[in-house]
C-alpha cells in the first residue's frame, strides 16, 4: 500500500498541462503515494449539469491531499447555454467547483508564499518573500446572496438600517445584495495560523490587511480578533494596514512585509499583487488547507487561449507540489524540489514563452526533474 492517497484533479483546458508537469517531478522524487483522477470542470457540468461531482467529493473523503489544475467557469447565462441539451433550462445553477470544495471541507486557510527566485527575469524586485493568509470560506464569497432582492430582506433593512431607508421607493430587481459574512471564529482560526506559521519558522512581524474605519462591523471584527490572538505570540510583532494603503505599500517596499493575513476579498487581491511581483501567473502557487484535507493548485486558471498547447509554465503547480510535500511532512523532498526549481530559474537556459523563452511545459519539468 502507497503511504499517500492524493487524488489528481486536472479540470479543463491548461489544468491538465501544468498537473503533467507536476507529476513528471513528483515521480522522480519517488514519492511513495498513489495518484487517483478525479473528475471536475466544466467539461462534467456541460455534460452532467454538474462541475463537482459527488464521486469526486467522495473522491477527496478518502485522501489525504490533492493537486487541482484549474476550471473554466461561465455566467450563469452563458452556463445555460453550454449544458447538453436534455439539461438545458432546468434551472440548474453554475457554482465554482473550487468555492464549493473550499466551503463543503472548510478549507479555511488559503496560502499563498510569494518568493522572487533570483534570476527569475520577471520579479519586480529581489529579495521578496512573503506569505499570505487569506480567509477561506467567509466574507464577501459567503454565497449570501441577492437578485433580485426579495421584500421581506428590504424591509428588514429599510426597519433596521438607516442608511438603507433610500432604498425603499428602488424596486427589488433594479438591485443586488452581496453579503459580506465574518465571523469570530472564522477570523480567529485564519490569523491565529498566520502567527503559528509566523512562530514555527521565526518570521518577526504579521501585517492584519483590512479596511476596518468604513466596513466598521465585519473588518473591526476582524482586526479586533487580530489584536486579541497576537497577545498569544509576544515575540510577533503585530501591524496593520487598510487594504487601499496596503496595494502601495507593498509595491513601494515588499521588504517591510513578512507574514500577511486578510479576509477573503482583500486576500484575494492582494495575493495576486504579490503573486506579480514574483512572476506572475507561471509562478502563483497555493493551498487550500482544512483539518482533514489540503488542496494545491496554481493560482491561474484554465487559460483557454492556450489549451493543448504545452507551452504555459508549469512552475507554479511545481511549487504548489513543493508546497504539498511540505504539508505531507516530506520536508527533505520538499526542499529538493524547491533546489532544482531555484536552480533552473537562476540557469535560465530553461525559459517558458512568458520568462521569454521558448521552451515547452514539459521540457521545464523535466529540467527540473534532472537535478532531482
Ligand atoms: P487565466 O489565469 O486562465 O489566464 C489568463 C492569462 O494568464 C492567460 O491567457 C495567460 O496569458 C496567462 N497565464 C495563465 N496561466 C499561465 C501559466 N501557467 N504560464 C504562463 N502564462 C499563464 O485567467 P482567465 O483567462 O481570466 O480565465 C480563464 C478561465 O479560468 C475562466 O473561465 C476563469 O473563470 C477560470 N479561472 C479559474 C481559476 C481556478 O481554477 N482556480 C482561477 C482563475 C480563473
Ligand atoms: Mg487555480
Amino acid at each position: 500500500m502507497p503511504k499517500y492517497k492524493i487524488a489528481w484533479l486536472p479540470g479543463d483546458g491548461i489544468g491538465g498541462e501544468v498537473l503533467e508537469a507536476a507529476k513528471i517531478v513528483l515521480e522522480k522524487l519517488s514519492l511513495d503515494a498513489e495518484y487517483i483522477r478525479g473528475d471536475i470542470g466544466w467539461e462534467f457540468w456541460c455534460k452532467e449539469g454538474d462541475a463537482f461531482p459527488p464521486r469526486t467529493i467522495d473522491l477527496l473523503k478518502s485522501v489525504q491531499a490533492a493537486m487541482f489544475g484549474a476550471v473554466t467557469s461561465k455566467p450563469v447565462k452563458a452556463a445555460d447555454l453550454d449544458l447538453a441539451p436534455k439539461l438545458r433550462g432546468t434551472g440548474l445553477v453554475y457554482r465554482s467547483p473550487i468555492v464549493r470544495m473550499r466551503q463543503l471541507f472548510d478549507l479555511y486557510i488559503c496560502l499563498r508564499p510569494c518568493v522572487s527566485y533570483p534570476g527569475n527575469p520577471l520579479n519586480y524586485k529581489e529579495g521578496i518573500d512573503l506569505v499570505m493568509f487569506r480567509e477561506n470560506t467567509e466574507d464577501l464569497y459567503s454565497g449570501v446572496e441577492f437578485n433580485p432582492v426579495p421584500a421581506e430582506l428590504s424591509n428588514t433593512l429599510i426597519t433596521l438600517s438607516k442608511p438603507f431607508s433610500y432604498f425603499k421607493d428602488i424596486p427589488g430587481d433594479q438591485y443586488a445584495i452581496s453579503c459580506k459574512v465574518n465571523t469570530r471564529k472564522g477570523s480567529e482560526r485564519i490569523i491565529r495560523s498566520a502567527f503559528e506559521f509566523a512562530r514555527k519558522f521565526h518570521r518577526k512581524k504579521v501585517t492584519v490587511v483590512h479596511k476596518a474605519n468604513v466596513v466598521r462591523a465585519t473588518d473591526g471584527l476582524f482586526l479586533e480578533t487580530a489584536k486579541e490572538v497576537a497577545r498569544d505570540f509576544p515575540e510577533i510583532a503585530l501591524d496593520d494596514a487598510n487594504i487601499d494603503a496596503m496595494t502601495m505599500w507593498l509595491l513601494k517596499n515588499p521588504h517591510n512585509y513578512d507574514v500577511l493575513v486578510a479576509p477573503n476579498l482583500y486576500g484575494d487581491i492582494i495575493s495576486d499583487l504579490c503573486a506579480q511581483m514574483v512572476g506572475g501567473l507561471g509562478f502563483g502557487c497555493s493551498a487550500n488547507i482544512g483539518e482533514k484535507l489540503a488542496v494545491f493548485e496554481p493560482t491561474h486558471g484554465s487559460a483557454p487561449k492556450y489549451a493543448g498547447q504545452y507551452k504555459v509554465n508549469p512552475i507554479a503547480t511545481i511549487l504548489a507540489a513543493k508546497m504539498m510535500l511540505d504539508w505531507l511532512g516530506e520536508k527533505q523532498k520538499a526542499q529538493q524540489l524547491e533546489k532544482a526549481t531555484a536552480d533552473v530559474i537562476r540557469e535560465g537556459r530553461v525559459r517558458t514563452y512568458d520568462m521569454g523563452g521558448s521552451s515547452k511545459t514539459l521540457e521545464m519539468a523535466e529540467a527540473i526533474a534532472a537535478k532531482l
